[in-house]
């Protein structure tokens, strides 16, 4: 079974959180002054992006500080009702037992559209009249629907950390782990999450679990993917799809292109479909949305796209008949594409040899790689001199020399003779 290293290596206390370091100063200070009578702003606001620890600082100041924390996602149950059930609570300041108590409405982004006006208008009111310490968070405090209720808190920002606060968190997670990342590794990671504390912690996990050592090369190629959060998202909705529409639209979501999301369920329908039966099936549906692929590329003709996504989301999310949902399965980054970008500097190679073939015999260099070096490759290996005219002719440097030769030895033979 696997645990997210995001909640396992989940901060205790606020030193290990890092980055905003006053935002979380200013709450604690504000939760603290509760003491002395009630606050002007009865509640505190904390809006910011996802993953920069929001929810984490509200947790382990509540523990800090020994208050009760009477949590409630405000999406969860989005009536009016609901909340205003919810209220009574906020109505004292201490719990049952006597403690301190602090209410928190996390992801107050949830609610949404007419439906839920009643719902910010019923939160304002808690707000208004509230006897302990209420905390609200959302990503976004702008939204018109707060306005009001926005007046009646203390705004509290927390920002995206720089990637070198960012690599602190991964540190700790690493040493927790018993993990040796080479150097820059951890930074490299940290750079890419932009700021989401969170999926740098989860595209770590992504690479480094299982492993004890961790080098550049194993996740210099996550430079050429996109975004995880959003792709894992969009896997999960293919592969975990209730119906055959949802599924479908999930890949309007996608930024990567379809073959790249296609590489992605391809990866990752094995460790998620546990039924043999329902692998099979949708092994089925990815091989024919793979004939499709092959059709698309032999004819040009773009129209068999829909077939191509029909089964392999539909397909996919409709071969799911007996496999359980069990525990947390990571998803991952398809082996191909990984094998695909650590070759790059190869087919870089081998690409600009097609170039000078091309410049010299008016073939396209796609053909020429295709055609003409394989020929190359049998004359390098058995005839040096003829190989060194050749590449005289063709004006190859000694690197697509040896890519062509295969071996260093008879390379260096071969420069040797031409230059
Ligand atoms: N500043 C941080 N320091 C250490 N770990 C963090 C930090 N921010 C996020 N994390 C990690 O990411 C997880 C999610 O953090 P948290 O739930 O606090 O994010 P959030 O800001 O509330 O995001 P959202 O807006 O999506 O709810 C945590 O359990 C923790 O593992
Ligand atoms: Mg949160």
């Amino acid at each position: 079974m696997y645990t997210a290293w995001t909640v396992k290596h989940k901060p205790d206390s606020t030193a290990e959180i890092v980055g905003n370091f006053l935002s979380i100063k200013a709450l604690r200070e504000w939760l603290q002054s509760w003491d002395k009578g009630l606050p002007k702003k009865r509640a505190a606001f904390l809006h910011g992006p996802p993953g920069v620890g929001k929810t984490i600082t509200v947790e382990a100041l509540a523990r800090e500080l020994q208050m009760e924390l009477v949590e409630k996602n405000a999406s969860d149950d989005r009536t009016e009702d609901a909340i205003n059930r919810f209220a009574g609570l906020a109505s004292q300041y201490g719990s049952l037992f006597g403690g301190k108590r602090i209410v928190l409405l996390d992801e107050l982004d949830g609610l949404t559209g007419n439906a839920d006006r009643g719902g910010v208008k019923a939160i304002t009111n808690i707000v208004k009249t509230a006897r302990c310490p209420v905390v609200l968070i959302a990503n976004s405090a702008y939204d018109p629907r707060f306005r009001t209720l926005r007046s009646y808190c203390f705004l509290i920002e927390f920002k995206k950390p720089a990637a070198g606060i960012v690599l602190k968190n991964l540190e700790r997670v690493s040493a927790r782990e018993g993990i040796q990342p080479e150097e820059n590794v951890l930074k490299f990671i940290a750079q890419r999450a932009e700021g989401d504390v969170r999926s740098a912690v989860n595209d770590f996990q992504a690479l480094a679990q299982g492993k004890k050592q961790l080098t550049y090369n194993d996740v210099s190629w996550l430079a050429h993917r996109d975004r995880q959060d959003s792709i894992f998202n969009v896997v999960k909705l293919i592969i975990y799809g209730r119906t055959a529409l949802g599924a479908k639209k999930a890949v309007n979501m996608a930024d990567v292109d379809i073959d790249m999301l296609f590489e992605w369920i391809y990866e990752n329908a094995p460790s998620h479909l546990t039924d043999p039966h329902d692998l099979a099936q949708a092994m089925d549906a990815l091989a024919m949305a793979d004939v499709y692929r092959g059709r698309i590329r032999a004819s040009q003709d773009w129209s068999f796209t829909r077939y191509v996504i029909d089964y392999m989301t539909a397909g996919v999310a409709m071969a799911r008949q007996n496999s359980k949902t069990s525990g947390w399965v990571p998803f991952k980054f398809p082996s191909r594409i990984m094998m695909l970008s650590r070759s790059k500097a190869q087919r870089a190679t081998r690409k600009n040899i097609g170039l000078k073939i091309r410049r010299k015999c008016h073939i396209s260099a796609n053909r020429a790689s295709n055609e003409v070096l394989p020929f190359l490759r049998i004359i390098f290996k058995n005839n040096v001199h003829m190989a060194a005219g050749i590449a005289k002719w063709l004006d190859l440097d000694s690197e697509m020399v040896e890519y062509i030769a295969e071996t260093k030895a008879k390379a260096g033979k071969i420069n040797a003779l031409f230059s």
